[in-house]
């Protein structure tokens, strides 16, 4: 049991916390103290982010089950979350300031690239990274989601192409949004199509256009249109996703805010069930397992989360122990599920004890596999540049003075631009030399440029990996490169499909058992393998030859800034990029892989942890190979999945009623008193 000297001090944490916070309506479901937290739920969510609170909401929507959401974040309803274009500037009092709502982990040094520490991006408040995320919302191909079952082998593709790949995601990528088409005016103007067979879901995740496209977005456009073998799929978001396209953005058109998980999964009506608890400045230090006597295969189960508060005090005891009558669902996203797993004694061995954590189920694929978009920026002054352009709302007061009216108006003209379009493009377009690399690629050792401590089957999954890497590169059907298409003459090169694998490890100093405030050792590896840096210089020999299409030459006559003329020869593109090129776009994936665990994979087509008994994944740290796509789409869509795969786990094992599932709520006589 717990102490009364542990819950007076939570009670102190919690009450602050909540007093500075005007969602006071919230409050039957929002505990605000340790007393109202109960022993046990049907599930434990850990981490309210963009996957995790999709699936708590789905989960308690039937009202049958009772569900706790942990989450480290505070429940945050800041004015800057939401706000865009103008209003985010507004001055305004934060209920939390900005700088928590993010981790600060800083990598290990990218001794491959720049041979510094990069930044980790990672949302921390209800909500997750589509709190903090940069709205662009497309979708992936179909190739980016078969491929994760082809990466499963050939003995196991059938029986991963049962609940994975495109045919069987599409279905929840088309529930998990809310779609709001182009006008008229905009298809017109911006020749902007789609087809509503993509969507037709009804859940308020809103997926929307910016009203207005600068001239140069147009006519970069028209650029590409002039150009031979480049595809216009009228719809990206049903598998097409190659070539140029439009994608909406994840904005609520009504008023031009911010749409997240909190706002589509939690605000929408799930804040007053009564029989779903979220714990806000929390973390789930770990999963509890017990073993399993005699079990072969599943060893262990999971009997609950240790919980452990963000502020005040530690608790005496260490850590209090929730239970989960069902089943635990790890959604801590890609940087913290694999610590989070690890340091419940799931993972590579040597890891889990150099880190002291008792190894209960060797899985050594948990915290590999680690994958992301590396980008790099290149300038060229649009010397012809069109008017108006970005620059106007600075250089013309006029112009300016018009725009803000029409924001103030109705939220439309140049403030609510939001890049919502670009080109993703196969490697056989864009590179005259995919053949040769990849047959280089293939000729590779997969140990060759893996970590020097990755297990042997870690090694056999990447080995069906290149296989898989090396199909897409030579498809048509599946994105290499990202180049988004704004208008400006300086943009980011996106490299989507990386060769290169890192990881996200605990730390041998781990604190786990406390508090566990101890930051993983993210370590991208970025270009780790050499064909990376081969694939990338190709990218921008393609973007110097864009530049120079006629087309381009007319509207814009584009003068190279960076990296400039005299980075000419291979070598000198490469150094070049080495020398920049950021290892993140905040699209971490793949620590937590689906896949089988003679293939490195942590998780089976059912999302549950192998070897044990009552623990899922659902986020994104379950991506196999990352796909062509900025990743929070696809966050909404594992989220849908994953409820769907518990649910139907939950109907067909029925479990004795014991309690009433409506969750008591005691009043808090202290409230009153500590509003400070
Ligand atoms: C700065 C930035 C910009 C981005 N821009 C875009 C974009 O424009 N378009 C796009 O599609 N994608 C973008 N992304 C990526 C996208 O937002 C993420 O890939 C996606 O939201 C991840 O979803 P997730 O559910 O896997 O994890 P998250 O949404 O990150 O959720 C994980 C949650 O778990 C919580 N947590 C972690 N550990 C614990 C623990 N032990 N106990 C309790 N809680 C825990 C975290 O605080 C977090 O709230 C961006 C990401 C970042 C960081
Ligand atoms: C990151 O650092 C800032 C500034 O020190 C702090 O306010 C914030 O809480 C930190 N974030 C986390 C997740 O610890
Ligand atoms: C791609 O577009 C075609 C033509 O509209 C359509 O038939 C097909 O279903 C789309 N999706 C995929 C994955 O090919
Ligand atoms: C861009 O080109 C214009 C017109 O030639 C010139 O005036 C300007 O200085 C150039 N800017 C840069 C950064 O090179
Ligand atoms: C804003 O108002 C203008 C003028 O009435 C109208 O033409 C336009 O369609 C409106 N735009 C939006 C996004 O509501
Ligand atoms: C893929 O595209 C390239 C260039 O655009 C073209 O040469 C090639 O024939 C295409 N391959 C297939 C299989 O369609
Ligand atoms: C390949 O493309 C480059 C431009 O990117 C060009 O200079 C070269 O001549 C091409 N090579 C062949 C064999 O077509």
């Amino acid at each position: 049991m717990t102490s009364p000297a542990k819950l007076a001090l939570a009670a102190i944490s919690l009450s602050r916390l909540v007093a500075s916070s005007p969602l006071r309506a919230d409050s039957a479901v929002i505990i605000k103290r340790q007393a109202e937290l109960r022993d046990e739920y049907d599930f434990i969510v850990a981490g309210a982010g963009t996957a995790g609170l999709t699936v708590a909401d789905r989960l308690s929507e039937g009202g049958q089950y009772t569900v706790l959401v942990v989450e480290y974040g505070y429940l945050d309803g800041s004015h800057d979350i939401t706000a865009t274009g103008p209003d985010a500037r507004e001055p305004f009092v934060p209920e939390y300031r900005s700088g928590t709502r993010m981790y600060n982990i800083t990598s290990a040094p990218l001794v491959h690239t720049t041979g510094r520490p990069a930044n980790v991006a990672c949302g921390c408040v209800v909500g997750g990274s589509s709190a903090v995320n940069g709205m662009f919302f497309d979708r992936g191909s179909a190739e980016d989601y078969d491929s994760w079952v082809w990466a499963a082998g050939e003995d196991h593709e059938a029986e991963y192409a049962r609940e994975w790949g495109w045919d069987n995601i599409y279905p929840f990528f088309q529930k998990s949004v809310t779609f709001h088409p182009p006008d008229e005016r905009m298809q017109e103007e911006y020749k902007m199509t789609y087809d509503m067979a993509a969507w037709g879901g009804d859940t308020p995740i809103h997926a929307s256009y910016p009203p207005f496209q600068w001239p140069g977005t147009v006519a970069v456009w028209d650029a590409w249109r002039t150009i031979e073998g480049v595809e216009f799929p009228k719809e990206h978001g049903d598998g097409n996703a190659t070539g140029l396209i439009w994608c909406p953005n994840s904005i609520d058109p009504s008023d031009r805010t911010r749409s997240y998980s909190r706002r589509g999964h939690y605000d929408n009506g799930a804040n007053e069930r009564t029989n779903f608890h979220l714990l806000p400045a929390h973390r789930a230090t770990k999963v509890v397992l017990e073993e399993v006597e005699g079990a072969e295969d599943r060893t262990h189960r999971a009997v609950g989360v240790h919980i452990a508060p963000r502020d005040g005090d530690m608790w005496e005891d260490g850590p209090r122990l929730v239970r989960a009558r069902r089943e635990v669902v790890v959604s801590a996203g890609s940087v913290h599920t694999p610590q989070v797993l690890q340091r419940s004694g799931v993972g590579p061995r040597d890891v889990l004890e150099a880190a002291g954590v008792e190894v209960k189920v060797e899985l050594p694929g948990v915290g590999f596999n680690l994958q992301d978009h590396a980008h790099y920026t290149i300038s060229f002054n649009y010397t012809t540049d069109l008017t108006p352009n970005p620059g106007s709302l600075a250089s013309d007061p006029e112009f300016r003075a018009e725009a803000d009216r029409q924001w103030a108006e109705n939220k439309s003209g140049p403030h609510s631009s939001n890049v919502n379009g670009g080109a993703f493009l196969p490697l056989p377009f864009l590179s005259n030399r995919s053949e040769a690399i990849i047959e280089s690629y293939l000729a590779q050792d997969p140990a060759e440029f893996l970590p020097s401590n990755a297990h042997e089957t870690v090694i056999a999954g990447y080995k069906q990996q290149m296989k898989t890497m090396a199909r897409m590169f030579a498809s048509n059907r599946s994105a290499e490169l990202e180049w988004l298409v704004s208008g400006r003459g300086g943009s980011s090169i996106i490299m989507i499909k990386i060769v290169s694998r890192g990881t996200i490890l605990i730390s041998p100093e781990d604190d786990g058992d406390s508090r566990g405030n101890v930051e993983p050792v993210v370590d991208w590896r970025t270009f780790s393998n050499p064909i990376d840096a081969e694939i990338t210089a190709e990218f921008l020999k393609l973007a110097r030859w864009f530049m120079q299409t006629e087309a381009m030459q007319k509207t814009f006559a584009p003068v190279e800034v960076s990296p400039g003329v005299d980075i000419a020869t291979d070598e000198e593109i490469i150094a070049w990029i080495k020398s920049r090129i950021s290892p993140s776009n905040g699209h971490l994936v793949g620590t937590a892989s689906l896949g089988p665990k003679e293939l490195g994979g942590v998780v089976g087509p059912d999302l549950r942890v192998h070897g044990i008994e009552g623990l899922s994944v659902a986020d994104n740290s379950i991506m196999r190979i990352i796909p062509g796509t900025h990743t929070s789409s696809t966050a909404y869509a594992i989220g849908e999945k994953a409820a769907d795969l518990v649910l139907r786990r939950a109907k067909a094992n029925p479990l004795p009623e014991t309690d009433p599932v409506e969750l008591p709520v005691e009043e808090d006589p202290a409230e009153e008193d500590n509003g400070e």
